[in-house]
């Protein structure tokens, strides 16, 4: 989704901005652009270059000479009006003297469009931001500083925003809000950064101030000051990011994708150090905040999340019962918050995210709280909105994930979720005896991953040729329906095949009629207690021309019920379905390379989706 970059400092800032941007790409965009003052041009005290498509294409855009060493840049991702170079960021204001660029949505930018047209300003594009670059104008002109201008113009905006404005006539700062959209500043040496997403001045900085919502601030050379609405100081510190460039590098992989699937036996070992109890059997996660006797009181569990992160949840929910024996469901979260949900205090709220900035997921945070009940998160980016706002939770590690399609995050979550229900089953009836068995089999999982990616070839080659069907099934039953509901999420984004998840018990009752040997099927099917109808129905399929791709255990007798076969290694059933899903990664992957798709950046997806 949209990305913002800026700074301020000795150095040239075109350069800097356009690397920042370059950084950004991952969270997909369809224009870019940036605005550099010069304040030694009285002529052109500013410069606004923009360009539709990559940043690249913003690259080839510039003039070979862009001086001036305070500038914003910005990707868009189009919501209001569609992708192009005039919809693109920076705005400017009519008289030229604002630029702005903006992440998030003004929900009455229509009423506030109409005011300005019917004062006679002549509006350039079919954007909300727009309006910001005239609001701050119109208050400078009445001899206001750019603190006090920004601050009475979002004054009128109604929505979600983060912002970093400019004015030729003070360019030496750069101003920024923040509210309900991620903004930091990052802390140089003699020079000042702001950012949407770390990823974009790492390679400057480690040192960043995340500000909250309700923050603005100035920011200049030598540092910054953060205020509020109320005009009072805000005592913001700086931070260290735990990221590092090399993070952010292909290393050696063609796509993010695949770098991201491979490291996931190393994340997972990462991510479980200093976790596992054997003493007691259980897990450490002190960041929940909830001791035993507070766990004890939930009744249920609800899990919240979005996409792929809600799949993830029903996994997570799967294994809560099943270790924990409390009712567990995951809803997506994006509609739980318009349904005016009852929140019960014996409930435990769950979010899952990889970004901590899904808006959806935010504002089921907020519902939640407000309702006065318990809301823990399991959350890969850290200092991220969810991760602050939760009452507390459960960091993924997963490190940075740069491709859309998410990997490693997943499956990190349900390794996060199998962590809680490890914790929650032993406050409850959980044996010791099971406690150990279910770490024994979570310290297992690195290896049986790495296992896994060794089988990449016959993955490959099962991908192509399943990538030539216009159109296929994932199907698994209970604990393996969430991985087919993954499985075909993961592949229809990348390969833009359509692809559709059922449980496998429901083909009978309607989408066997669309069997046929052009819509072939991926089923999963583990050696649990469903094995033998799961091959029944896999038997249905193939009597019906379909083919089958298995995913199964070693062992599994599937005869003719599969035209190829997946093995994972077996863990324990409950935590069986985290490999499982393994091999859909793969799947989903190389059938879009055999494709020919831009893996790492699917068309009209964002990485974080920061609005509603
Ligand atoms: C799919 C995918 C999305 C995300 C969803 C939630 O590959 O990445 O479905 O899972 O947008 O995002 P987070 O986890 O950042 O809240």
């Amino acid at each position: 989704m949209c990305g913002i970059v800026g700074y301020v400092g000795p150095q040239q800032a075109a350069p800097v901005l356009v690397e920042g941007l370059t950084r950004l790409e991952y969270r997909g965009y369809d224009s870019a652009g940036v605005a550099v003052l010069n304040p030694r041009s009285s002529a052109n005290p500013s410069r606004v270059v923009r360009a539709q498509g990559r940043v690249r294409d913003l690259e080839a855009a510039l003039p070979a000479r862009l001086a001036g060493t305070t500038g914003i840049g910005h990707t868009r991702w189009a919501t209001h009006g569609e992708p192009s170079e005039r919809n693109a960021h920076p705005h400017t204001s009519a008289d030229g003297r604002v630029h702005v660029v903006h992440n998030g949505i003004i929900d009455n930018f229509a009423t506030l469009r109409s005011r300005l047209a019917d004062d006679g300003v002549e509006l350039t594009s079919d954007t909300d931001t727009e309006v910001v670059a005239h609001l701050v104008a119109r208050e400078l002109a009445t001899g206001l500083s750019l603190e006090d201008a920004v601050r009475t113009a979002v004054g009128q905006i109604v929505g979600t925003y983060a912002l970093a404005v400019l004015d030729t006539q003070t360019p030496e700062r750069i101003v920024v809000a923040r509210n309900g959209s991620p903004l930091l500043l990052g802390v140089g040496d003699g020079e000042m950064f702001v950012a949407s997403d770390p990823a974009a001045i790492v390679r400057h900085t480690s040192q960043v101030v995340l500000l909250d919502d309700g923050d603005f601030a100035t920011v200049t050379a030598d540092g910054f000051h953060s205020f509020t609405d109320g005009e009072e100081r805000t005592a913001r510190a700086a931070v260290t990011i735990d990221l590092t460039v090399e993070e952010l590098e292909l290393d050696g992989h063609e796509h993010f994708m695949h770098k991201e699937i491979h490291e996931q036996p190393e994340s997972v070992e990462r991510m479980l150090t200093g976790r596992l109890d054997d003493r007691f059997g259980t897990a450490k996660l002190a960041g929940l905040n909830l001791e035993p006797r507070d766990l004890r009181r939930f009744e249920r569990v609800k899990v919240l999340g979005c996409g792929s992160a809600y799949y993830v949840g029903q996994l997570g929910a799967s294994m809560i019962e099943d270790l924990a024996r409390i009712p567990a469901d995951a809803e997506p979260a994006s509609e739980f918050r318009y349904r005016n949900p009852i929140i019960e205090p014996s409930t435990l709220y769950v979010v899952v995210s990889q970004s901590g900035e899904t808006a959806d997921t935010l504002f089921a945070v907020r519902e939640v709280q407000r309702k006065g009940g318990t809301v823990v998160g399991l959350v890969n980016a850290v200092g991220s909105s969810i991760a602050r706002e939760v009452d507390g939770g459960v960091y993924l590690h997963a490190g940075p994930e740069v491709a859309v399609a998410s990997t490693k995050a997943l499956t990190h979550m349900s390794i996060g979720f199998a962590l809680l229900a490890l914790t929650l089953g032993r406050v409850h009836d959980l044996s010791f005896a099971d406690g150990r068995r279910i770490i024994a089999g979570l310290r297992a999982i690195p290896g049986q991953i790495a296992e896994i990616l060794a089988g990449e070839e016959a993955l490959a080659a099962a991908a192509k040729e399943l990538s030539t069907a216009p159109s296929l099934f994932f199907v698994g039953r209970v604990r393996g329906y969430p991985v087919a509901r993954e499985g075909a999420q993961k592949f229809k984004e990348i390969t833009y095949r359509h692809a559709e998840a059922y449980p496998t018990s429901e083909l009978k009752h309607g989408p066997l009629a669309l069997i046929s040997p052009e819509l072939p099927s991926v089923a999963i099917i583990p050696d649990d207690d469903l094995v033998e109808r799961n091959i029944t129905a896999a038997q249905e399929i193939r009597a019906r021309g379909g083919a089958v791709v298995a995913i199964t255990h070693p062992g599994v007798e599937l005869g003719d019920a599969a035209t190829s076969r997946i093995e994972v290694p077996r863990n324990e059933v409950e935590l069986d379905p985290i490999l499982l899903t393994i091999p859909t990664q793969l799947l989903g992957y190389h059938a879009a390379v055999a494709l020919g798709e831009d893996v790492d950046r699917p068309r009209n997806l964002a990485k974080s989706v920061t609005v509603e």
